[in-house]
């Protein structure tokens, strides 16, 4: 009996003693950055084992980057450390596109942000079809930024993508900054998963579509020609004050002015452009600012954003009724809206007794 527990004793302490070796390992490494050790912060209800598995794609910064910068703010700092790593694993993602999918609506929402989520399912992404015009929508996550929910908000996204079949998750941190990673991830996943869709309607979780006015926009459109059409801003100097959300030192982008862009709250694209968006992004720096990461690689495209008066990514003007039908005639995308504002429109949107005055007199 004795010699037995001795074994199982000293098969106890030793698997103990690798597992702690691990850990300090893994602590000196991630030392490197205080950025990554946000991210993979050991799980105190996680054994070391599942902990390994469960670790961020490993890409080292570049710390020679790290004294050539040492001016600039963290945030920068650690974008240009982490800047040749584009590869990243997928955690969760939806079934593929059926062949006939019209419209896909990608939409881009932070781990956290399930409320907003909930929202759009209810209301303008509820339609799986318009006019028999099949709709496809999927959320476009991150890795939780926050590390003390971050065991319990994945199990919750596992869960939420079993029973809606619409995320999908990246193994990167889900913040400002690395917006123009999901961008590059979106564009693989299309080509990989959705590669028929017709059109493409790109923007955040915070917008209300109309999907109706969207769809019959395309409808006379022809997804093999180059098509992207927003909120196009020409003109845009980078911000140099560093106080600003948007700033960008000269080091990192010299121009004094942006290449047109639309604003990343929604546009619209053909399946056309965004193949060749993707084959274009593969080639290019990552920028810290997405949209105009996007205004760059239709650039190299030769493709002129279009502009369209009904594309309010900054929002419209405040205040507004939102209970006035003919606010929505127009509309194809509205920023910065809560979930019960959404909730009116789409009601009001939805509604075919609820005319707009102008539209019955004209
Ligand atoms: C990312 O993957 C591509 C192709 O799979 C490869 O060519 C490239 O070197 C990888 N980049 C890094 C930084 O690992
Ligand atoms: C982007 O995500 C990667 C992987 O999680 C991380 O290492 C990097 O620090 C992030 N970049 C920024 C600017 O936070």
């Amino acid at each position: 009996m004795y010699p037995r527990i001795r074994t199982v004793a000293l098969y106890t302490v030793s698997i103990t003693l690798i597992a702690f070796l691990m850990y300090i390992r893994k602590e000196t490494k991630l030392a490197v950055s205080p950025a990554a050790r946000k991210i993979a912060a050991p799980n105190p209800s996680n054994t070391f084992w599942a902990l390994e598995q469960t670790e961020p794609s490993k890409c080292l910064p570049d710390l020679t980057i790290a004294s050539s910068s040492a001016a600039l703010p963290e945030l920068h700092r650690t974008f240009l450390m982490y800047k040749h790593c584009r590869n990243f694993s997928t955690l969760l993602k939806p079934s593929r596109c059926s062949e006939e999918t019209f419209l896909l609506l990608a939409i881009k929402s932070p781990p956290i942000n399930i409320d907003r989520r909930v929202a759009i399912r209810n209301t303008w992404g509820k339609e799986v079809a318009i006019g028999s015009k099949p709709i496809k929508l999927v959320f476009l996550l991150g890795r939780s930024e926050a590390k003390i929910q971050a065991h319990s908000l994945h199990q919750l996204l596992v869960y939420e993508s079993q029973e809606f079949d619409d995320i999908v998750q990246w193994d990167f941190t889900d913040n400002f900054f690395n917006l123009t990673l999901k961008e590059l991830h979106f564009l693989r996943w299309f080509m990989e998963d959705c590669p028929q869709a017709r059109f493409v309607l790109k923007g955040d979780d915070d917008v209300f579509v109309n999907t109706y006015n969207i769809v019959e926009f395309l409808k006379e459109l022809k997804p093999g020609q180059d098509l992207f059409v927003g909120d196009v801003i020409s003109k845009a100097r980078p911000i140099r004050n560093t106080k600003v959300k948007y700033f960008i030192p000269e080091s990192m982008y010299k121009a004094p002015y942006y290449p047109l862009y639309a604003g990343g709250g929604g546009y619209v694209m053909s399946r056309t452009t965004v193949q060749r968006l993707q084959s274009t992004a593969e080639d290019t720096e990552l920028f810290p600012i997405d949209d105009v990461f996007v205004g760059m690689c239709l650039a190299k495209m030769a493709v002129t954003p279009l502009n369209h008066a009904g594309f309010k990514t900054f929002g419209i003007q405040r205040p507004f009724n939102p209970f006035d039908p003919c606010l929505y005639k127009e509309l194809m995308i509205v920023h910065k809206l809560n979930p019960t504002e959404m909730w009116i429109m789409w009601t009001l949107v939805k509604d075919d007794r609820i005319r707009c005055a102008v539209s019955l007199t004209q």
